[in-house]
Parts: structure tokens; sequence; C-alpha cells
């Protein structure tokens, strides 16, 4: 019984918590995860392609601040003046872009 209630509970906190990142997970998706992968992990063929890094990985996390992270995703990024990430800034909000970044360092393991 008492598990019971502890279980329903961490329900009802980790579904509040997804209601939160619902929109960001969805843009992720939408957006991001063809090349980054679903996990952050970049192990897509687009992403081998383009050797994107493992987001999972924490000193791949600490390559870049959070300043960076959404300069990059405003900007897009470029691989040897070839651009390899288009710039987003455009298509999301500034709200957005902060959520997206928050939403890749909880990739991290
Ligand atoms: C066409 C493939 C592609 C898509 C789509 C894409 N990216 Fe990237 N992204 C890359 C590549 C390639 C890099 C550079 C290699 C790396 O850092 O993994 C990169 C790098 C980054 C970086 C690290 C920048 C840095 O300073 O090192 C962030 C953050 C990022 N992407 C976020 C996003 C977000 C958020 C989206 C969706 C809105 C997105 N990317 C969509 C290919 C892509």
């Amino acid at each position: 019984m008492r598990r019971k209630v502890s279980l329903f509970i961490a329900t009802i906190v980790c579904s509040s918590g997804i209601a939160i990142a619902a929109d960001t997970s969805a843009i992720w998706k939408a957006n991001c995860a063809s090349c980054h992968g679903k996990d952050g992990s970049g192990a897509t063929m687009m992403g081998k392609k383009l050797n994107v890094k493992d987001y999972r990985d924490p000193r791949v996390q600490a390559i870049f601040s959070d300043a960076e992270a959404e300069r990059a995703i405003k900007e897009g990024v470029k691989t040897n003046g070839k651009e390899t990430m288009k710039p987003f800034g455009g298509k999301l909000s500034d709200t957005d872009i902060k959520a997206l970044v928050a939403y890749i360092r909880s990739f991290k393991k």
C-alpha cells in the first residue's frame, strides 16, 4: 500500500515535469532530433555524417556555455566554412531557444 502511494506521487511529479517540457521536446523532435537524435546522442544518419557530438557526454556539455549554445541555435553552425546546422533564429523565439538549451543540458548523464 505504501508503495502504491509513493508510486502515485512519483507519477504526478514526473508528469507535471513533462508537461512543462512538452513543447520543448516537441520542438526538439521536429527540428533537432534528425541530426542530434531524440536522446541527444547524435546517433542518427545525419548526425554521423555531420559528426554531431554526443550531448549525453559531460565532456561534450563542457565545450559550450549556455550563451554559446544559444548563439549556435540562433545563428547556426559552420564547420570549415560550410553550414552544417542552419540558423533557427528566424524560426524559434528567444524563449524557445533558452528552453532548448536547458533541454540539451538535461541529456547529460
Ligand atoms: C542538419 C543537422 C542539424 C540540425 C537539424 C540541428 N543541428 Fe545542432 N548541430 C549540428 C552540427 C553538425 C553541430 C556541430 C557539431 C556538434 O557540436 O555536435 C551542431 C551543434 C549544435 C550545438 C553546439 C554548438 C556549440 O557551440 O558547440 C547546439 C547547442 C545545437 N547544435 C543545438 C541544436 C538545436 C537546439 C537544434 C534544433 C532547433 C539543432 N541543433 C538542429 C547539426 C544540426
